[in-house]
């Protein structure tokens, strides 16, 4: 097994900037924290690295660990069928997580354990090059938005990152396994409005980049 180097520069102590293949390779193999111990399987991410969106979750759970893969249990279900609602194919957007290895008891990943990871997320980031971030739930919208606001707050709307990047949020498709309702004004019906708005954006910037 390969040794995993350092992810932090020693000493600006900055995230290396590592590439996608180092970042996958050495996620693979990693130690780093704590969530390790308890893994089965990595989950580094998958989808297209030619897309313009990037969908972010907590972390794996349960069907994840199992299988290697991202959102593929019931939460996983659910974001395919948000996708599809709005005629978007899961193929054609990349799925990751903040932690790429499963929270014991699907527990939230805890602040340093999101760190720890972040240059693989970083990595992904730099080499899909998105115009769009989409936060599922609290932990990433308020990781990458660097605030307390809660999610109910936040989704729907798109805030200027970096890079040129926007950072759109939404709630995580667990919180709507729990509340099934469909009524006006609950998390379903925005989760509706939220996909067909990010489905309009996205369709906005493919006309602009044929345009230019
Ligand atoms: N929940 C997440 O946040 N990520 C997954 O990959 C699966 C469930």
């Amino acid at each position: 097994m390969s040794e995993v180097r350092s992810l932090f520069d020693q000493a600006t102590r900055a995230p290396k900037a590592l590439t996608f293949e180092e970042a996958e390779h050495q996620a693979n193999v990693c130690t780093k924290c704590r969530l390790h111990a308890s893994r089965t399987q990595v989950v580094f991410g998958e989808g297209n690295l030619q897309s313009s969106v990037i969908f972010i979750g907590e972390g794996p759970g349960e069907v994840e660990d199992a299988t290697g893969r991202p959102f593929v249990g019931p939460a996983g279900q659910k974001l395919t069928e948000i996708l599809e609602s709005a005629g978007i194919a899961r193929e054609s957007v990349y799925i990751g997580n903040m932690v790429k290895c499963r929270p014991p008891g699907n527990r939230a990943p805890q602040k340093d354990e999101i760190e720890t990871c972040w240059p693989y997320l970083e990595a992904q980031i730099r080499r899909i090059k998105p115009k769009i971030v989409v936060a599922l739930g609290n932990v990433p919208a308020q990781y990458l938005l660097k605030t307390t606001e809660g999610i109910t707050t936040l989704r729907g709307r798109f805030f200027p990152w970096r890079d040129g990047i926007e950072i759109y949020c939404m709630f995580h498709p667990s919180y709507l396994l729990r509340n099934p309702s469909r009524e006006p004004g609950s998390p379903k019906y925005l989760t509706w409005q939220d996909i067909k708005r990010l489905k309009e954006r996205l369709d906005g910037l493919q006309r602009s980049a044929k345009s230019e």
